[in-house]
């Protein structure tokens, strides 16, 4: 028995003001429906099917390898005509799970519970007690406690409209039923629509059981519809991530001033200094230190790392003991070895620094392969791209390449080498060597600076 899993995400969501699709506006570095799916995939059994419309393409586009069942709805008649879409292409014995592509936050053991209740043969609805129940639908009750009816804030009485508790929209049900129910739905209300909710009466006259959930915490099932929602939902996912942090003893200089966009691996004894991002997969080691402003993205950084101020950080692998920054930036497929230093406006990418080698200041190294403890002088430029091809620069253990040296990949400086300030390196230089590549100084003496034509000053 399979759940079945379906996300509404039709609605063409005005209020965001953006050409793109409301489900695709990212919350943490992934699209909302990203997070619905993931919520819903960790549940047994579970097939992801979703319904689109406005941006149908965009979405499925976005998603494209995913295993999802898409369900085209052209026209958006509600929510009920939403789910019928889907329902073809689920089997009668199936427990149907309802989700919806803009509500993000939804934890799966919130929906572990309405899908085991479902399992049971009942109808299991996810409701909410709200200060300001305005716009939402009101669960009705009749003396005994027991759910009647949901009533769309439109089409409510007084009497209903004093009533706190709301309908998340979020509901778990037999295939079955849906498929009974859902061709009896009329759109004979205020809205014109055919609306989900009006299964709940159905329930209640066929003596299906109806069950209500409430979530752990109401940003569970907080929808999004503008982008001020939007925000406020990443601040409260930021903020719990930053608090599992400082409870899992890392050092945060501020809480409020963290953006983990992916997931953040830390060892022991770590501190994270204020407007650091961090996306993708990133792993800090033990005793690591990250200066304010950084921005590391899929990389590892080794135990007893320094990162000062203003990095940017890409698929670089840094080992421990190194020293980053401030201002630095590492691009795919820089590698440091243990106790190496990349300074002040250098930039490396897809290069091996060697162990205690030093590169720190105003230096591009591309394509390279640099041994230990070489060192790099300021405003050293490895020349890997004749604008057509890439090659590369191989530096000896050991190496001094003097400041403002270019060196003409492909070339290579062998160990204990050393390569004269300002030189344009175009030959290889072998171990021991001195290479001096630049043009002898003259001093000329006595001699006297042009004056003006006219004898002005
Ligand atoms: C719905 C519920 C209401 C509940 C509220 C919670 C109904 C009739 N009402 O109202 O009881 O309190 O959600 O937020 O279900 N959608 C489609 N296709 C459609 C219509 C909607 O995909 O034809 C999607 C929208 O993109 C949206 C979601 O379903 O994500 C909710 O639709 P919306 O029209 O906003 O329902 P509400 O009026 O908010
Ligand atoms: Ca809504």
């Amino acid at each position: 028995m399979t759940l079945a899993v379906i996300t509404l995400a039709a609605g063409k969501g005005s209020r965001m003001k953006s050409t793109l699709p409301k489900v695709l506006h990212t919350l943490a570095g992934q699209s909302m429906l990203q997070h619905v799916l993931n919520a819903a995939s960790q549940l047994p059994d579970a097939a992801q099917h979703v319904v689109i419309g406005h941006g149908a393409g965009e979405v499925q586009q976005a998603f494209s390898g995913a295993a999802i069942h898409w369900a085209i709805q052209s026209e958006q008649k509600g929510t009920g005509h939403a789910v019928a879409q889907a329902l073809p292409s689920i089997d009668d014995e199936d427990t149907v799970l309802i989700l919806y592509g803009d509500v993000p936050l939804i934890q799966t053991e919130t929906l572990a519970q309405l899908t085991a209740l479902a399992q049971q043969g009942q109808l299991a609805l996810l409701t909410v007690e709200l200060a300001d129940p305005k716009g939402y639908g009101r669960i009705v009750r009749d003396t005994g406690g027991n759910v009647v009816s949901i009533v769309e804030h439109k089409d409510a009485n007084a009497e209903q409209l004093a009533i706190g508790e709301v309908n998340t929209g979020i509901l778990a049900v037999n295939a079955r039923f849906l498929k009974q129910w859902l061709p009896q739905l009329s759109a004979n209300n205020a809205q014109g629509e055919y609306y989900l909710t009006d299964i709940i009466a159905m329930a209640v006259a066929q003596g299906v059981t109806v069950t209500t959930r409430q979530p752990q915490r109401a940003s569970e099932v907080e929808g999004v519809n503008d982008r001020v929602q939007l925000a406020r939902l990443e601040r409260i996912y930021q903020s719990d991530i930053a608090h599992q942090l400082l409870v899992d003893g890392v050092s945060l200089a501020n809480p409020a001033l963290l953006d983990v966009r992916g997931h953040l691996t830390v060892g022991s004894n770590v501190f994270i200094d204020v407007g650091c991002v961090f996306e993708g997969d990133v792993v800090l080691g033990d005793n690591v230190h990250v200066g304010p402003y950084n921005l590391i993205r899929n990389s590892i950084i080794g135990a007893d790392v320094r990162i000062e101020s203003f990095c940017h950080i890409e698929q670089a692998n840094v080992a421990a003991d190194c020293q980053i920054g401030p201002y630095a930036r590492l691009r795919p497929g820089a590698d440091l070895h243990i106790g190496a230093k990349v300074g002040n406006f250098c930039e490396v990418k897809k290069a091996t620094i060697g162990a205690g080698a030093k590169v720190n200041h105003l230096t591009y190294i591309g394509d390279a392969d640099i041994g230990a403890d070489a060192n790099i002088g300021a405003g050293t430029i490895t020349c890997n791209y004749d604008g057509v091809n890439k090659f590369r620069t191989q530096i000896g253990a050991n190496a001094f390449i003097g400041s403002n040296s270019s060196l003409v990949a492909p070339v290579s400086i062998g160990a204990n080498a050393t390569v004269a300030a300002g030189s344009v390196i175009t030959k290889s230089v072998d171990d021991e060597e001195l290479a001096v590549g630049r043009a002898r100084q003259k001093n000329i003496a006595g001699w006297v600076r042009p004056s003006a034509k006219d004898g002005k000053k």
